[in-house]
């Protein structure tokens, strides 16, 4: 494997003239309408200044969560950089919207929350240099490559569209739904792991994504009086990928872990802490995600009808169980302590059990009983609904992934590219993949800046670090079909905030697939609770 250093600025993607045009003395104004972005590569924070005045008022009709159409009139700040030094503008920017009217009303979100709604997924690139509005954000997917042993391209659940920030699955647009609730959106764009400068070195890998994210949350917070909204209110939102850095992001608040990152960067200089945090099904823990998944799906065939290798499959799953007793966890609502032994009985009365349970309450008495007819693994009794671990498992039916999950023998996972460094397009980042690699490596041990790169990666390792400006309210949910990753990645990130105090809403979406968000209007209503908006 190599190493190289690789010059990252100033590698300006696909744009034409119009970004360098704009880099002028620190000046962030966009002079015309064909330079959408107004970035400067100064150095210093001077070329960071939000210009309030630089906005276009819009209109646009839009629904709420329970399908209610709002007229929202607002403010809509075009693509601008958040750093001072991108090393890609397409990429290294964001937009901003502002509701002043809704419905005729007038409204004043000078101290709203921000929804920093994040459009990352796949760890590919994701980008708002070409939104004329709210909630146009596009995450790139040319380049993703195939998934290891899978029909299903790498990362991207089925159905997922180029459809703009929290889009996934053409439903629910959380940028969209925090205006219409009078909230600011901020719609960051990042770069990500496809990304490669002319000498053909990857520059949008680990930890790309996040050193962006903590940029754009600086840049909000630098700009305090001139960005509308409650700077000390950030929200943020993502799913999958997205989610992972949501999570990251939040419990990883003014770590000095990204200090150089963010200096080469040209981060503005403020605090990168974010007071809520959203993370829809989480593909998070990388390092320790192969083993749980065979621990949760390992006994699940292939869509093709395949049984994965079991040697490998067992392999895992006992590693699973060692992982799991070293974090040392207590289970919310009063379980006990968190083992590979116990975890399926922990997610069935915690999660499973429950999910299914509001799912069939809220079905009339003829549906619910049609639908107790087609799945008879499951007891209705006393308006509660049961089922054994392994009826579930089966219900659920095949798994996404072969074995390994995520670091992928041959490196052709998506997670192999996201460590990727300089010209070198993917790596291992498990010692026991890179022992069975197949691709002809001799090495014994992982490349040597690996274990930073995981520490730079994983929320679990933040977590553990209990930092005082983390994010202390928490909404994660993910959908109960969902084999995208273990569920135990989810419910450990639950379990390990909630064991250090945070405040943590952890749910399941029966029935559910990858991407998927049932309850936006609920997230609406929450983030006014915890953040304590009255408008
Ligand atoms: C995503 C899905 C995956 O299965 C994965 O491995 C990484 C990311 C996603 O949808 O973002």
């Amino acid at each position: 494997m190599k190493h190289r250093a690789v010059k990252r600025r100033n590698v300006v993607i696909g744009i034409g003239a119009a970004a360098g045009a704009a880099a002028v003395g620190g000046i962030t104004l966009n002079a015309n309408a064909s330079n959408t972005r107004g970035g400067s590569t100064s150095g210093s924070s001077g070329a960071l200044v939000f210009d309030k005045d630089d906005y276009t008022e819009l209109t646009e009709t839009i629904a709420d969560a329970a399908g209610k159409n709002h007229e929202v009139v607002y403010r809509f700040y075009k693509p601008r950089n958040y750093v001072a030094n991108p090393s890609d503008d397409t990429h290294q920017s964001l937009v901003v919207s502002v509701p002043v009217k809704i419905d005729g009303k007038a409204v004043d979100a000078s101290k709203a929350p921000i929804v920093l709604a994040n459009a990352v997924g796949a760890y590919m690139p994701s980008s708002v240099a070409k939104a004329t509005g709210v909630g146009q954000a596009q995450l790139e997917m040319t380049g993703m490559g195939a998934m290891p042993g899978g029909g299903t391209p790498s990362g991207i659940p089925s159905g997922m569209p180029n459809g703009g920030t929290g889009a996934i699955n053409g439903m629910v647009n959380l940028a969209k739904l925090a205006i219409a609730a009078g909230y600011v959106a901020v719609e960051p764009g990042t770069r990500g792991r496809s990304l490669t400068d002319s000498s053909g070195a990857y520059y949008g890998t680990a930890p790309a994504a996040i050193v962006d994210l903590k940029a754009a949350v600086r840049y909000i917070r630098f700009n305090k009086g001139r960005i509308p909204g409650n700077t000390d209110r950030i929200v943020s939102t993502g799913t999958s990928a997205g989610g992972a850095m949501s999570a990251l992001l939040g419990a990883s608040g003014d770590s000095p872990l990204y200090d150089t990152y963010l200096k080469e960067a040209g981060a503005a200089d403020a605090s990168d802490a974010i007071f809520a945090t959203g993370a829809w099904c989480p593909i998070a823990d990388l390092e320790h995600a192969d083993a749980a998944y065979e621990w949760n799906w390992g006994a699940n065939k292939l869509s093709t009808g395949k049984q994965v290798d079991q040697t490998v499959s067992k392999e895992l799953k006992s590693q699973f169980a060692e992982y799991q007793a070293s974090l040392k966890l207590k289970g919310m609502k009063g379980f006990g302590n968190l083992t590979a032994r116990n975890y399926d009985e922990y997610l069935l009365k915690t999660y499973l059990q429950p999910s299914a349970t509001k799912y069939l309450a809220a079905l009339s008495g003829s549906d619910r009983t049609a639908y107790l007819a087609k799945n008879t693994f499951i007891t209705w009794s006393d308006g509660k609904a049961t089922f054994t671990w392994d009826d579930y498992l089966t219900h659920v039916g095949a798994r996404k992934k072969t074995t390994p999950a995520f670091d992928a023998f041959d490196q052709s996972a998506g997670e192999n590219n996201e460590f990727g460094t300089g010209t070198t397009k993917a790596r291992h980042f498990t010692a026991y993949s890179l022992v069975n690699d197949t691709t002809g490596l001799t090495a014994k041990r992982l490349d040597s800046d690996i274990p930073e790169l995981l520490r730079l990666m994983n929320p679990m390792y933040h977590i553990a670090q209990r930092h005082s400006n983390r994010s202390k309210h928490w909404w994660i949910r993910l959908g109960t079909s969902d084999s995208d990753t273990s569920l135990t990645v989810s419910a450990n990130l639950a379990a390990a905030l909630d064991n250090i105090g945070d405040d943590v809403d952890h749910e399941y979406y029966w029935d559910q697939g990858h991407a998927t968000n049932t309850d936006p209007g609920d997230f609406i209503t929450w983030v006014a609770k915890v953040t304590g908006y009255k408008k």
